[in-house]
């Protein structure tokens, strides 16, 4: 065999033969490595992939109809079984107002009245709520005119990036509903599941005082 030739050369080089070989070699080894890929790919991987599959159909089919009176008006909707009423709210109706922060029932600024009691609405699906009456930070104030307690936050500070502020609101409400308003510090028990992250606490402990102390119907 002449040195300067490698052993494949020697395979038959009828017309275009030795191209012909690379190109098997080179669909031969695309293949392989796929089938590579595909046996390395986890079964956890392939499985998930099935599910959101599974869970896009099912999406389809399972609709739950549901009838909610929100901020006072009556409303039909279609919903999936899983849909929690904050994604209601926010998704679907485009009031968002009521705020996702952790998504877990951990720092209150989803916070809704149901029936006027307090409720996450992150924790809270939307089929259970059916024919309730919600109310969001939408539908506190009367018009144009204010509620008592978003006055009250603006006049005492009560927030500055304002993110958790809807919730704490909500829950400032409810407080005062509730009957734990009399101290600062009964205040600072019952909005304790409402985090701020800003730090406004005293603000948001004054506007509440001045609330409860000013009588005002809430
Ligand atoms: S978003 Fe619901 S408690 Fe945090
Ligand atoms: S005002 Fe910013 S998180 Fe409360």
């Amino acid at each position: 065999m002449p040195q300067d030739k490698l052993p494949d050369q020697h395979l038959p080089e009828g017309e275009g033969g030795q191209a012909q070989h690379s190109d098997a070699r080179r669909t031969f080894l695309k293949q392989s490595s796929l089938l590579t890929a595909l046996a390395l790919a986890p079964t956890a991987a392939i499985k998930a992939a099935e599910l959101k599959f599974e869970e896009k159909v099912a999406a389809v089919f399972e609709q739950v109809k549901v009838t909610l009176n929100i901020n006072g008006k009556k409303q039909k909707l279609s919903v999936e079984p899983r849909t929690t009423l904050l994604d209601l709210l926010r998704e679907q109706l485009h009031l968002t107002g009521t705020k996702k922060g952790c998504d877990y029932g951990q720092c209150g600024a989803c916070t809704v009245h149901v029936e006027g009691q307090r409720v996450l609405s992150c924790l809270t699906l939307a089929p259970m709520v059916d024919g309730k009456e919600i109310t969001t930070i939408e539908g506190l104030a009367d018009g144009d005119k204010l509620h008592p307690m978003q006055e009250a936050f603006i006049k005492h500070d009560g927030f500055q990036c304002g993110y958790c502020t809807p919730g704490q609101i909500m829950s400032a409400v409810a407080c005062i509903k509730e009957g734990h308003a009399d101290s600062d510090d009964e205040i600072r028990e019952y909005m304790s599941g409402n985090i701020c992250r800003c730090g406004a606490y005293p603000n948001i402990v004054n506007a509440i005082k001045e609330v409860k102390n000013g009588g005002q119907k809430v």
